[in-house]
């Protein structure tokens, strides 16, 4: 991978999920560089992780709508009414130019319901005209917007475009035929059903994303990670990640309540995502 990775850019852009599998590769590369060979600088939306020795970098950009919107502090993003302004990707992509290898995602930040605010104009805006569409719409809204840019700012022969599809969360036990109350936590085996797909992975957002890629001119690898990842409610980072602020009485009463049934654990699943990478890579 690193000599893949000689003299180039790998860029990760998405939101949380999407920068752990840029950790997940991270992790998986870094152990075989000496300290002094490598550095992880954070500025800002982006984090760069750099092989000295390379000249290579793996980054995570931090767009977790991948158009602009009011979640795009890298630290502060926990806005109750989300809001994504049309035709805003440039905001970002500016910063994803030149890159040799891109890394997308967008899913979790827009399933706030079945209908999405959708700002037209700008944020600076007094009065925002806001437009409210289908869930489905603003997504497709969206990938199509990545891939004009994709298209206008990438060169087919120089840089391969790789979208992961949709994480799924284990939030809910009753849809494995677990507890009414239950989630991921206290979860140890896999779900062994081989058809299973949680309600949280929307069929109509998966099909969005296959209608989308069939038609685009610029070819895009999709990871589709969805099925496999589905059957592995046993590997959320669940009680076991760092807490922001400290637990209450009550939840720790309760591990239920604050369980981290999104996120993953590492090493863990996103590493076999990364494998998926690596062979789409060599073996497009
Ligand atoms: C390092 O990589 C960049 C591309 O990421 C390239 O433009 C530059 O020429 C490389 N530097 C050397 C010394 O090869
Ligand atoms: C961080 O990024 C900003 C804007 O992208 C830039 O102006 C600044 O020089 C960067 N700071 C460091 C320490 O690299
Ligand atoms: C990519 O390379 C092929 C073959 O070398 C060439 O025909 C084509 O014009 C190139 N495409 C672009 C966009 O440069
Ligand atoms: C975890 O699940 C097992 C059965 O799968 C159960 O016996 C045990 O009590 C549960 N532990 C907690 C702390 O909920
Ligand atoms: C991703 O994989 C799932 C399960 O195999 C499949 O149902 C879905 O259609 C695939 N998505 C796309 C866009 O190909």
């Amino acid at each position: 991978m690193l000599e893949t990775l000689r003299d180039k850019r790998m860029m990760f852009v998405g939101d949380s999920l999407n920068r752990g599998q840029f950790v997940s590769m991270v992790c998986l590369i870094h152990r075989i560089i000496p300290d002094d060979r490598k550095s992880m600088i954070t500025n800002g939306s982006l984090t760069v992780f750099t092989a000295k020795d390379y000249n290579a970098t793996i980054e995570f950009y931090w767009a977790p709508f991948l158009l602009e919107s009011n979640s795009d502090d890298a630290i502060v993003h926990r806005v109750s009414d989300r809001l994504v302004r049309k035709g805003s990707i440039n905001k970002h992509g500016n910063h994803w130019k030149g890159v040799d290898i891109m890394v997308l995602n967008t899913y979790l930040w827009w399933m706030t319901g079945l209908r999405f605010n959708i700002l037209q104009g700008t944020f600076a805006d007094k009065d925002k005209d806001v437009v409210v569409m289908r869930t489905e719409d603003a997504y497709r809204m969206a990938m199509k917007s990545m891939l004009r840019w994709v298209k206008k700012n990438m060169d087919p022969n120089k840089t391969r475009v790789f979208f992961t599809s949709m994480s799924p969360t284990h939030e809910k036990a009753i849809e494995w035929g677990g507890d009414k109350k239950g989630n991921c936590y206290n979860q140890t085996d896999m779900i062994d059903d081989g058809n299973y797909w949680g309600s949280d992975c929307r069929k109509n957002v998966m099909s969005v994303i296959g209608e989308v890629f069939r038609k685009s001119r610029y070819p895009i690898t999709l990871l589709n990670i969805t099925q496999m990842s589905s059957y592995r409610k046993d590997a959320h980072t669940s009680i076991y990640k760092k807490q922001w602020s400290p637990l209450t009485p009550e939840q720790l009463a309760d591990p239920v309540s604050y369980a981290d049934c999104t996120h993953w654990c590492l090493p863990g699943l996103q590493d076999t995502w990364n494998e998926l990478l690596f062979a789409k890579l060599f073996y497009p």
